[in-house]
């Protein structure tokens, strides 16, 4: 019985010294689940007579020493709140700190511009293998093998022979046509194209194109004019002109390339134009009879227009930038200058 009552004494003075919530824990452990829980069973070991009197005493014993610990733990609960409100102080008035948006990168956001206005001009988006081999790259769009056109395009080669990195998205206009022979098209092909050239101000070696395709048993020049004025002043202005000179292409005939009046000095003649009023935006043409019949068309039945554009190109002209290296070199205080 004394034991029991030292036990209580010892229990209550240890209790007021715990100083945290450990110290609570590792108090209840040793006590309450160790010497008073050894402590009421020792009621068996004695004899019958004494057996109530030490009970009793042993339970008022638990039940005060659960009691008190259990002030304790809400006492030491309230100020370690306390500690963590005072120490981890949250100023509600400071401004919040805004999470930072990525943005499109400049060529993806002219792509979707020129699919926009080519789908409200009734093309669809078909897209094709930027790996290729020579035959559709060259061979089907009109250049044999040694053909001079193909000097052209310097090409990246792959180790296997016959198989090359796509020099322009023409070759996608077989495959389209393959695909949907005898069925008039009307599609554009975008991606990236790539050439052996030599990195300058003014060429990479990959960039995107658009290449356009209509083929339909009355397509004539006329409907390719009226797309690309339509395409111009939808992209750079209402009031653009376009001229139209007549160029060179193997797969088409005849073939063109299209400028339209300086943006910058409306056709004055500017810095941005060297002088001359105009800017080339694309090549273009009516379908070769030779590529019509690659494709699976009579060219005595169909006809077709196609034409081809550098997205690149067309934002270098609209936000006067004047190194396409700055394209892919990841610098991002060029390409957040391109909101949205
Ligand atoms: N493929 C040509 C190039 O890379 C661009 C081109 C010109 C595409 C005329 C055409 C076209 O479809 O008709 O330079």
């Amino acid at each position: 019985m004394s034991e029991l009552e030292a036990l209580e004494q010892r229990a209550l003075a240890e209790l007021q010294v715990c100083a945290d919530e450990a110290a609570l824990r590792a108090w209840n452990t040793h006590y309450l689940k160790g010497e008073l829980d050894r402590a009421v069973k020792m009621v068996g070991s004695l004899p019958p007579a004494e057996r109530p009197i030490y009970g009793k005493r042993a339970n008022e014993v638990k039940k005060k020493l659960n009691e008190a610990y259990e002030t304790a733990a809400a006492a030491e609960k309230e100020r370690a709140l306390e500690r963590s409100l005072t120490s981890d102080a949250l100023d509600v008035t400071l401004p919040g700190r805004p999470a930072r948006r990525g943005r499109l990168h400049v060529s993806t956001q002219t792509l979707r511009s020129i699919y926009a206005i080519f789908a409200d001009l009734g093309f669809q988006i078909y897209r094709s293998s930027e790996v290729e081999d020579d035959e559709t790259n060259f061979g089907l769009l009109n250049m044999p093998e040694h053909h001079p056109a193909r000097d052209m395009w310097d090409t990246f080669h792959t180790t296997k022979p016959g198989v090359l990195l796509r020099t322009h998205t023409s070759p996608g206009q077989i495959h389209v046509m393959r695909e949907l022979c005898p069925q008039p098209i009307r599609v554009i092909l975008p991606g990236m194209c790539y050439r052996y050239e030599a990195i300058t101000m003014r060429s990479e070696i990959m960039f995107h194109q658009v290449e356009g395709l209509a083929i339909g048993e009355r397509v004539t020049m006329a409907d390719l004019k009226g797309t690309l004025i339509a395409f111009a002043r939808r992209l750079f202005g209402d009031q653009r002109k376009v001229r139209i000179r007549s160029s060179y292409f193997p797969f088409t005939e005849p073939s063109i390339e299209v400028d339209m009046d300086c943006i910058v000095c409306s056709g004055e003649g500017c810095g941005l134009c060297k002088r001359s009023g105009w800017l080339e935006i694309l090549g273009a043409g009516m379908v070769h009879p030779v590529v019509l019949r690659n494709g699976g068309y009579d060219p005595e039945r169909f006809s077709g227009f196609a034409f081809g554009m550098g997205p690149e190109r067309i934002a270098m002209l609209t936000y006067a930038i004047d190194d396409i290296r700055q394209f892919w070199s990841n610098d991002l205080r060029f390409l957040q200058q391109f909101g949205a």
